[in-house]
């Protein structure tokens, strides 16, 4: 356990006897401490040995719960002369001056949630050492992330959270059906989710760390937070997210009062898993959703696409309204193009008559397993129709389907439309306007399905990607179709 103040108890004997014993670590070098035991009378070793394991294994527990600087300006964080271990990065360091909002932008994995943890650790009074930071023990934090979940599992029990960069000795009460951590000076640090605003009406704070802020369902909760923060000389937050064009996100980085930080996932290559390294490599590497997943680029829209990112912000809703009925649409995979997917889509038709996507997935298998997927997570979902195009090698699926489920109901349609006549309507239902408010709705973030939109223009020869593909057929089944008595072709 790490105590501040070493007392003899821990020892079993008084504190200036060990102090006297141990300050031959601080002093010697390792060889020399070796040397002056080696020379130690047979009972002077018996007492001196085990005072010395005793604080050899406290010391290594202080640097496990340590996180460092170096004054190099450039620095990878890596050991180096006079820095023996991993530590900080400079772009890990909270900035200098007077700042009320930090938002460190940066990519997947780059070590956000480690800094946002950090950062609330020294606010908490656990790291005086950490620069630009005010100590602050006894004060109340609050945490905010997409959901409750997210901000327990990640940023308070998570392996970059809070309870692993706290010494054990720290933590006071962990509440986490409450979500409330407090520590043995008495800060107390609460976990919000930015699904429930409203939450944070009333309580007021020192300090907050909005983990994940681009993917906030309802940007209000900073509304609110901003509004809590009314405790002590200066507030002060912390937001660390891998971005997105968020309105959230655009004005914070351009308010001239936010100190922004960016980064890249690489800069923290050496402390990822080459496993996890290797899989963001091969979805995003190359993209255009890398230059915001790796490298922490805002994007901006691309003239003349069908859908904007301020269009999709003004129609995402955190849930679907009641479900009146749910499909699963399916654009299959065209086996001549190479890396061409199979896009499906889990839709639902509200009872307030408006369309929700919320499930939007691409998948490469073979037919068959795919097949068998498709049917599994039409199950799964309560979805009554799997709705197939029949075009593009579509024909064989409705078959394979029934193999695995021969009651399902499959309408499988024939695109006679171009894509484009196809893709206009449905767009156009995610118009937010003040006379015509958006009647179909993104049910939290689709990052890819968001990218193939914003940049889907429909010009000639322009292809349609496959998850947007399927998400039209699955809205123009629910919202189009079916205004008529019977869909244009169904076969049982
Ligand atoms: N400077 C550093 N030295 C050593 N380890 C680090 C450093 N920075 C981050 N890490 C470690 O890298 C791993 C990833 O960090 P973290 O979870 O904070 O990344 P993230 O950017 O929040 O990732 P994600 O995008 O998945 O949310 C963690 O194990 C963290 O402790
Ligand atoms: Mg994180
Ligand atoms: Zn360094």
């Amino acid at each position: 356990m790490h105590t501040p103040s070493r007392n003899g108890g821990r020892y079993g004997r008084t504190a200036a006897a060990v102090a006297g014993l141990t300050a031959i670590l601080d002093v010697y070098t390792p060889d020399e401490v070796r040397d002056r035991l080696r020379r130690a009378t047979p009972e002077h070793r018996k007492i001196i040995v085990p005072v010395l394991l005793t604080e050899l294994k406290q010391r290594e527990e202080d640097v496990k719960y340590d996180w460092r600087t170096c004054d190099r300006d450039a620095c990878d964080g890596l050991p180096h002369e006079g820095m023996n271990r991993r530590h900080a990065r400079p772009s890990q360091i909270p900035p200098i001056g007077d700042w009320l909002i930090w938002m460190l932008r940066a990519g997947r994995g780059f070590g956000k949630t480690r800094c946002g943890s950090e950062t609330a650790k020294a606010w908490a009074g656990y790291n005086p050492n950490l620069p630009n930071v005010e100590s602050m023990p006894g004060s109340r934090g609050a945490i905010v992330a997409p959901t409750f979940a997210d901000a327990r599992d990640t940023c308070i029990e998570g392996e970059s959270g809070l309870l692993s960069v706290l010494p054990p000795s720290a933590v006071k009460t962990w509440n986490r059906s409450m979500g409330e951590l407090i520590l043995t000076n008495e800060t107390r640090i609460k976990c919000f989710s930015a699904e429930e605003p409203e939450r944070l009406r009333g309580p007021q704070f020192h300090w907050g760390w909005c983990d994940e802020l681009a993917a906030w369902t309802r940007p209000e909760a900073w509304d609110q937070l901003m509004f809590g923060l009314r405790l002590g000389s200066q507030p002060k937050v912390v937001v660390t997210t891998t971005p997105k064009p968020t309105k959230l996100v655009r004005d914070l980085d351009s308010r001239e009062t936010v100190h922004v930080t960016h980064g890249s996932t690489f800069e923290n290559a050496a402390n990822l898993a080459p496993a996890a390294l290797d899989e963001l490599r091969r979805r995003y590497e190359g993209t255009r959703l890398g230059e915001q997943e790796l490298f922490a680029k805002i994007l901006t829209d691309t003239p003349g696409a069908l859908w904007t990112a301020d269009v999709l912000s003004g129609s995402r809703v955190a849930e679907a309204a009641r479900v009146n009925r749910r499909i699963l649409a399916v654009d299959p995979a065209d086996g001549d193009e190479k890396g061409d997917g199979y896009g499906v889509t889990v839709a639902s038709l509200g009872e307030d008559g408006h369309g929700y996507i919320e499930i939007n997935e691409e998948w490469h298998n073979s037919v068959d397993q795919m097949a068998a997927a498709t049917i599994e997570l039409a199950h799964d979902t309560g979805c009554g129709v799997i709705v197939v195009e029949k075009n593009h090698g579509g024909k064989w699926i409705p078959a394979l389907l029934r193999k695995y489920d021969p009651k399902m109901k499959i309408d499988d349609v024939w695109a006679a439309d171009g894509k484009t006549t196809r893709a206009e309507p449905i767009s156009a239902f995610f118009a937010n306007r003040d006379d015509f408010p958006a009647t179909a709705h993104l049910v939290g973030y689709h990052p890819e399905l968001e990218d193939q939109l914003t940049n889907y223009t429909g010009k000639p020869g322009e292809k349609s990607p496959d998850r947007l593909d399927s998400m039209v057929w699955a809205l123009t089944y629910l919202m189009l179709s079916q205004r008529k008595e019977r869909p244009k072709l169904v076969c049982v």
